[in-house]
């Protein structure tokens, strides 16, 4: 049943990608009633067969009932037609990270919704306060950026673009309190917000030391874990990131500020030249062809 006693109870949400998938399944478990749109079939099954694995994964943890799953899978309607987010109460844009991918996804939503309908995006690196620009009555517009893996990260930002009017700020915290183990921080529109703002410059100094060989990429990981208390090394971090995203938000926050902190460092491009993404390539800082054959046999 979706709790219609709670705050925007029906919640719009474009693309069912990586993002979306775990924001659905957020607001879903949170008792609001969902519906997810992507650009077809295929990958609206891809979407709902993620948030079912991870329900899976958690109900093999015992942190989540096959009940659970089944009520949260319940509150999510996927489609590919934009008509059926008529009447929603918020609409939280995933959509892949290209300016005028999401310019275009907008302004289609913002014609069927309500002209007050708080339209809220959860990009990583694009300017908020230009995609509101984009839009008719901006004030309704702002950033909530989750991150990843969304039904586990706690910290959500919520992105106030210069348009943003005050009482939607107000609204959005109490949206994300609302969510159950999520702690909302109001930050400023400006590239990467503010924790992406700080990781940046970090992972890129750390490429620049590895490039610079001041150690190996296993003893940076190593010693950032145990001398700062982080649970992941920034090489293993960027292999799970992607090199390809970390470099397209780098230079994006580059292109935006002229910082040279978000310069993209040489190695970062030719890991990328070279297909060399990462986790999801198989090849990366420290997943490397050879450990992940090793790792399969
Ligand atoms: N991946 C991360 O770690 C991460 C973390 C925080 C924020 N983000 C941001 O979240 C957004 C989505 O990233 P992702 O990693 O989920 O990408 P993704 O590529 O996994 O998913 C994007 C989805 O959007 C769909 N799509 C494209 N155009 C569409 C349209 N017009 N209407 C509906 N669906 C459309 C695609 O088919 C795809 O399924 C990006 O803005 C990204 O910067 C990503």
């Amino acid at each position: 049943m979706t709790d219609t006693t709670i705050d925007f109870p029906n919640i719009g949400i474009l693309g069912f990608g990586t993002m979306g998938a775990g924001i659905a399944q957020v607001f879903a478990a949170s008792g609001r009633h969902v519906i997810v749109l992507d650009t077809d079939q295929t990958r609206l099954d891809a979407g709902v067969a993620s948030v079912s694995a991870f329900l899976d994964d958690g109900i093999r943890r015992a942190k989540v009932t096959e009940q659970d799953k089944a009520e949260i899978l319940g509150r999510i309607q996927a489609t590919t037609a934009v008509s059926a987010l008529y009447g929603v109460d918020a609409v939280v844009e995933s959509v892949s990270e290209n300016a005028e991918v999401k310019k275009a996804a907008l302004i289609e939503v913002a014609g069927v919704v309500g002209a007050d309908t708080p339209i809220l995006t959860n990009t990583s690196a694009l300017s908020v306060t230009d995609l509101a620009a984009q839009l008719p009555n901006p004030g309704r517009v702002a950033g909530l950026h989750f991150f990843n893996p969304a039904p586990l990260m706690r910290t959500v930002e919520v992105v106030r673009a210069l348009q943003t009017a005050e009482d939607l700020v107000d609204r959005l915290v109490g949206l994300v309190d609302s969510l159950g183990g999520k702690d909302p921080v109001i930050v400023k529109d400006r590239p990467g917000f503010l924790v992406n703002a700080l990781l940046m410059p970090y992972l890129n100094d750390v490429i620049g030391e590895l490039d610079d060989e001041l150690a190996t990429a296993e003893d940076i990981d190593l010693a950032v874990k145990l001398g700062l208390g982080y649970k992941t090394g920034p090489l293993e971090l960027l292999d799970m990131i992607g090199l390809d995203v970390h470099l397209h938000a780098t230079e994006a926050a580059y292109a935006a500020t002229l910082d040279p902190r978000y310069a993209a460092p040489p190695l970062l491009r030719q890991m990328v030249a070279a297909g060399r993404l990462g986790n999801k390539s198989g090849d990366g800082f420290r997943t490397t062809a050879t450990t992940s054959d090793t790792e399969k046999n």
